[in-house]
């Protein structure tokens, strides 16, 4: 039995595959009405959501399942202090797969330990969010006619952005890509997709403050809304949240082959004079993401059916002897939770938290 925890769980020939289910469940929507007949989904949304708790729903209901779940921590035991590990045991008594949203991050991992079902991260804090991920390569490969041979330019708030993080993860072990990161310097990407990414793996990227002048060479632009939950100091938001506004004006400074994605919601980063560019993809992208879930959720199944144990994670080269200092990880609300640390470079002596992969 598998969880998708980060993106770097699927192989490229697994995404490939869930790319190439979602295609053919479009073209045959039929042939999967029953999939999921008698199998439950829970959604234990801790955090607010649109697209991507109801297109879960939709997804499980599409393949004749159902849905269970709460969108507040509020109306949940969470509130009376249930920690994570419990209320992942409990569920697995209830549902077949779960999906979890939680401004911890690695909330979503300890479930994932705890668990007897599948777990899915549906986004952790700034960390992570695999499954927009998928939307968004299906949306590439849709848009582009592939997902090779692409300069993909990110734009806006790339450090609390945890759809950025994922899709830079993913999109790193395709051949021919090349990122250009567009963002104010106080929101540059942080140093687990830097170094354990980008430099580790030699993947061409630039780095600009200027929209305008990265505009030309993108074959795809992601823009990203200023994650104002995220700041510590609400000052800095108001400085920061108005940082890049695309206009049909600049649009006009893209190729006609681009495309533009958001993972949405958005406040005020893309005008809605935008929104009749054919070139302009973030609707179809949120559409993708219920087909691609839809894969998903057939794959982890079809897994937990074949082989119901869960992997045991591996412990040889963990280390115990640090505390992790990023106030958004579980461990700073969830105390019980073992402090576990990797070393991801011998050479500089970089050591990260296991759950929220900050830096010890
Ligand atoms: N893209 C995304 O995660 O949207 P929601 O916050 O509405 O789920």
């Amino acid at each position: 039995m598998r969880s998708l925890i980060s993106i770097l769980d699927l192989s490229v020939e697994e995404l490939d595959q869930l790319i190439a289910t979602a295609k053919d469940i479009i073209a045959h929507p039929e042939n999967y009405w029953d999939k999921c007949a008698h199998k439950k989904l829970a959604t234990l949304f801790y955090e607010p959501s649109t697209r991507t708790r109801l297109s879960f729903e939709a997804a499980m209901l599409e393949l004749g399942g159902s849905v269970l779940g709460f969108s507040e921590a509020s109306s949940s035991s969470a509130s009376k202090g249930e920690s994570m590990a419990d209320t992942a045991k409990i569920l697995s008594c209830y549902a077949d797969i779960m999906a979890i949203r939680h401004p911890k991050e690695g909330a979503p991992f300890v479930a994932s330990n705890n668990a007897t079902i599948p777990v899915i991260n549906a986004g952790d804090g700034g960390h992570n969010h695999p499954t927009q991920t998928l939307a968004d390569l299906l949306t590439i490969s849709r848009e582009m006619g592939r997902v090779n041979d692409l300069t993909i330019g990110l734009c806006g708030d790339l450090k609390y952005g945890r759809t950025v993080h994922s899709l830079i993860e993913a999109m790193s072990r395709y051949t021919g890509i090349k990122f250009v990161l567009i963002s104010p310097k106080e929101l540059k990407i942080p140093g687990f997709i830097r170094y354990n990414v980008l430099e580790k793996h030699g993947i061409p990227y630039t780095e600009t403050d200027s929209l305008e002048e990265a505009m030309p060479q993108l074959d795809v632009l992601y823009m990203t809304r200023i994650q104002r939950e995220r700041f510590d100091d609400p000052y800095e938001y108001e400085r920061l949240k108005d940082s890049y506004v695309l206009t049909a004006e600049k649009m006009g400074l893209a190729k006609e082959q681009m495309c533009v994605l958001h993972p949405l919601p958005r406040v005020n980063e893309i005008s809605v004079k935008v929104d009749d560019d054919p070139r302009a993809a973030y609707f179809r992208q949120a559409l993708n993401g219920k087909y691609m879930r839809m894969a998903l959720i057939l794959k982890l199944l079809e897994e937990a059916k074949a082989n119901p144990i869960r992997e045991a994670i591996d412990t040889s080269d963990l280390e115990y002897d640090r505390v992790c200092q990023n106030p958004k990880c579980i461990t700073q609300t969830e105390q019980e939770l073992p402090q576990l640390f990797r070393c991801t470079d011998k050479a500089a002596d970089i050591h990260r938290c296991i759950y929220c992969e900050q830096r010890a």
